[in-house]
């Protein structure tokens, strides 16, 4: 990886699932998505979510990835319509740590989507971009997200726990660290997200 850029643009495939740059066009995808109660909840994201806060979160977006300050990539299945968006953020290239978010459309849920993007790009960021500390922060009552973390290979660090003020009220976000090296477990992933599209669990 360069000194201090993070690579644009960027695909990422694997597991039926293909992460992609946002563009222009997905306006309309991007704010049906993210105005929504679940979104407002756990992210920062604004709420309502309009078109015009579509239009900054894109114009934002793009600044952050030809900047190299953070990967932003839109899920998709086959680099199509926005499913969901992965990200990676915070980058401390000398203690070689990240962070990574995610979040998945409503109607898109319960298919495997954010747990085969953050293993994607957990994967990605230990291999090309050399980052051995990959970190999640997670308000513990989503467990949702919790339940994606663990899937992935992510465990509680017992680091104390970040408080924070938010239109919801306060919430204490958790840090959960990658521990298992991603392809030790490719092949139970492969397994389950293979279980999951046939209807039952292995
Ligand atoms: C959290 C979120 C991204 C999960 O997306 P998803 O694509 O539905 O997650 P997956 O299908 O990959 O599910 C992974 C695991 O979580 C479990 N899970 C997903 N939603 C769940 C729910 N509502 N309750 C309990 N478990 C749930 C799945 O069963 C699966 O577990 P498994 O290993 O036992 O099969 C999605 O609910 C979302 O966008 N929430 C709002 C935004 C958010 O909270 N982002 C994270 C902020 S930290």
């Amino acid at each position: 990886m360069a000194a201090s850029r993070l690579p644009f643009p960027l695909t990422l495939t694997g597991d039926g699932i293909l992460l992609r740059e946002w563009r222009s066009e997905d306006l309309d995808d991007l704010v049906r998505m993210l105005d929504e109660p679940e979104i407002a909840r756990w992210t920062p994201m604004p709420s309502p979510f309009d078109v015009e806060a579509g239009i900054a979160y894109l114009k934002r977006c793009y600044q952050n990835r030809v900047t190299g300050q953070r990967i932003q990539l839109a899920i998709t299945a086959d680099g199509g319509r926005p499913l969901g968006e992965v990200l990676l953020f915070g980058v401390d290239l000398g203690l070689k740590e990240a962070e990574l978010g995610y979040l998945v459309d409503v109607r898109e849920r319960r298919r495997g989507l954010a747990s085969g993007a953050l293993s994607l790009l957990s994967a990605y960021a230990q291999s090309s971009l050399h980052l051995s500390r990959l970190l999640l922060r997670i308000d513990p009552r989503n467990v949702s997200s919790t339940a994606v973390a663990r899937r992935c290979g992510y465990r509680l660090t017992g680091e104390p726990p970040i408080l924070q003020e938010g239109p919801h009220g306060s919430s204490r976000l958790d840090t959960w660290e990658l521990v298992e090296h991603q392809s030790g477990r490719r092949s139970d992933r492969l397994k389950n997200v293979a279980a999951r599209r046939y209807g039952r669990r292995t």
